[in-house]
């Protein structure tokens, strides 16, 4: 926390100042509307001579590979900054703690693997940042901490495993999370317990074999929950039923189901609740039973109870006819008694009456 504040409190004093008016050479100035495009120029580092009232960056498809402490400290004005295709790997903390007016970061398609606790400093205002195609592997809780007016995050086709629980903390403003084509196989109760803003939230194309009861019960604006392609073979009613939206998207296909019973019985209670839509439903495939491999769920589902039916009469039927035996046994028990006693009731006075 000592070493945080340090770098908190130190950045001003060791980013220096200066003003420039000078064009790179590879980029476009266009002073007039604060425009500096510098893509596909070669670079291997970020260029020096950047007109300082510049508010929009280009610098994608280049090769940069670090993003220093203090970087931009000529151009403070930025408000998008495009650093998408680059050979970026290393982002030191710090790096766009100067940037305060920036709205948009762009660092997709590149080789960052992981983002230090100073990564998000500075970032205050920031509304959407994209990290989509890198080699993240693991979501710290601190990695995101200044993010607080972030609306988009985009961490799609990274290699996500793991998501520290407060990882999303501080985005009660964000709309929209995407996560697919990343590596999770479950989530943790709790990571998204603070994005009551949240309306889309795509989980595609990920390995999420089970999904926590209450997991989705905080994402009170959640308009298209996407878990397409991904290793479901069931899910519990709760899990849905807990999303307390005005209505909801929710796509489901891709997944392994085993088309039981009890699959069937979550479906149809899930299809029958108004505000939540099974888009893909139609779409939906069985990989279990053997016997119903490949076939769509929706064209079985009427016949994946019978079995448990016929189990269940059968059974029925068993207890009724043991019933009915035992009663019929026991009547004829106890005629065969009274029978019997009649009779000897009649030796016994016929012998009587021979005396
Ligand atoms: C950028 O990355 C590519 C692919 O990983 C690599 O071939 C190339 O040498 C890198 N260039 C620089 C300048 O690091
Ligand atoms: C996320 O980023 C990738 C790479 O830039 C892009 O292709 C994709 O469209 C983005 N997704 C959204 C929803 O913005
Ligand atoms: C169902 O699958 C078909 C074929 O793959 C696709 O064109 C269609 O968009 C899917 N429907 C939904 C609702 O996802």
């Amino acid at each position: 926390m000592k070493g945080f504040l340090f770098l908190f409190l130190a950045v001003p004093a060791v980013c220096s100042r200066s003003h420039s008016n000078w064009c790179e050479p590879g980029c476009e100035c266009r002073r007039d509307v604060r425009l500096t495009i510098c893509s596909a120029a070669f670079f291997t580092e970020l260029p020096a001579r950047v007109p300082s009232n510049t508010e929009l960056l280009e610098l994608s498809h280049n090769r940069i590979v670090v993003i220093p402490e203090c970087s931009f400290n000529k151009n403070r004005k930025l408000r998008v900054l495009l650093l998408q295709n680059n050979n970026i790997s290393v982002v030191q903390d710090g790096a766009f703690s100067l940037l305060e007016f920036l709205q948009k970061l762009d660092l997709s398609w590149n080789l960052i693997s992981s983002l230090g606790k100073g990564f998000s400093l500075g970032l205050a205002f920031l509304r959407e940042l994209s990290l989509a195609h890198n080699s993240l592997s693991s979501l710290d809780s601190s990695s995101f901490m200044h993010l607080d007016n972030l609306q988009k995050l985009n961490l799609s086709y990274n290699s996500i495993l793991t998501i520290q629980v407060r990882s999303f903390a501080s985005m009660s403003s964000l709309r929209h999370l995407h996560l697919e084509g990343n590596r999770l196989t479950s989530l943790k109760s709790g990571i998204f317990s603070m994005l009551r803003s949240l309306e889309l939230l795509n989980l595609a194309d990920n390995f999420i074999n089970e999904t926590q009861v209450g997991i989705f019960k905080p994402l009170a604006s959640v308009t298209l929950l996407n878990l397409a392609n991904n290793h479901l073979t069931t899910v519990h009613f709760k899990t849905f039923l807990s999303l307390h939206t005005y209505s909801t998207h929710i796509l489901l296909e891709g997944n392994p189901w085993n088309c039981d019973c009890d699959l069937q019985r979550v479906f149809r209670k899930l299809r029958s609740i108004q505000r939540l839509f099974l888009d893909d439903y139609y779409n939906l495939t069985c990989a279990e039973p053997e016997v119903l491999r490949d076939y769509r769920l929706s064209l079985v589902d009427t016949e994946l109870c019978i079995a448990e039916t016929v189990t269940v009469l059968i059974i029925t039927v068993t207890v009724v006819i043991t019933v009915l035996a035992a009663m019929l046994m026991g009547e004829r028990k106890r005629k065969r008694k009274k029978r019997r006693k009649h009779w000897t009731q009649q030796g016994q006075l016929s012998d009587e009456s021979d005396y």
